[in-house]
């Protein structure tokens, strides 16, 4: 008998005011909404054989408690951390606790803006990063996944 496997699931985490896409500063993020763009990398990821699970949070805490539950539950990450990628100690000790592919996601290139955007805190924990392609890369990211994982 053939054995049934589980179809491997990718979590897409989404940091703060990022539920603002579309209204957001559109020459810098893009004007597809946070909606679409979960709606477009759900049907990528069924296509590519990946279970695709979003999540959006204003608040640091919650995204810590989010990725602790990854552990054990999910393939890869996908995270955009926002604001927080400058700022949260929190969130990069709580990836460090995960070990699968984690792709690091920027809709705008953080390097080519403010001083104070130019660090990320977690660059140097993730798998790789992707920034300035827009909503493209996360769908690149999804890719990069799929190749990792399979
Ligand atoms: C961002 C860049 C961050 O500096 C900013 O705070 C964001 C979005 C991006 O996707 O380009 O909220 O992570």
């Amino acid at each position: 008998m053939e054995k049934k496997t589980e179809i491997p699931k990718i979590l897409v985490i989404h940091g703060p005011n990022l539920n603002m896409l579309g209204k957001r500063e559109p020459e810098l993020y893009g004007d597809l909404t946070l909606e679409k763009i979960n709606r477009n990398l759900k049907k990528h990821g069924k296509s590519l054989g990946l279970s695709v699970e979003t999540f959006q949070s204003n608040h640091e805490g919650i995204i810590v408690e989010q990725i602790q539950e990854a552990e054990g539950t999910c393939q890869g990450l996908i995270i955009n951390p926002a604001a927080y990628t400058h700022t949260s100690i929190a969130i990069r000790d709580a990836l460090l606790l995960l070990d699968i592919p984690i792709v690091e996601v920027h809709l705008s290139n953080i390097y080519k803006r403010e001083p104070f955007r130019q660090e990320s805190l977690v660059a140097d924990v993730v798998t790789g990063q992707i920034s300035g392609l827009g909503a493209e890369g996360y769908r690149l990211a999804l890719e990069a996944i799929a190749a990792i994982i399979n």
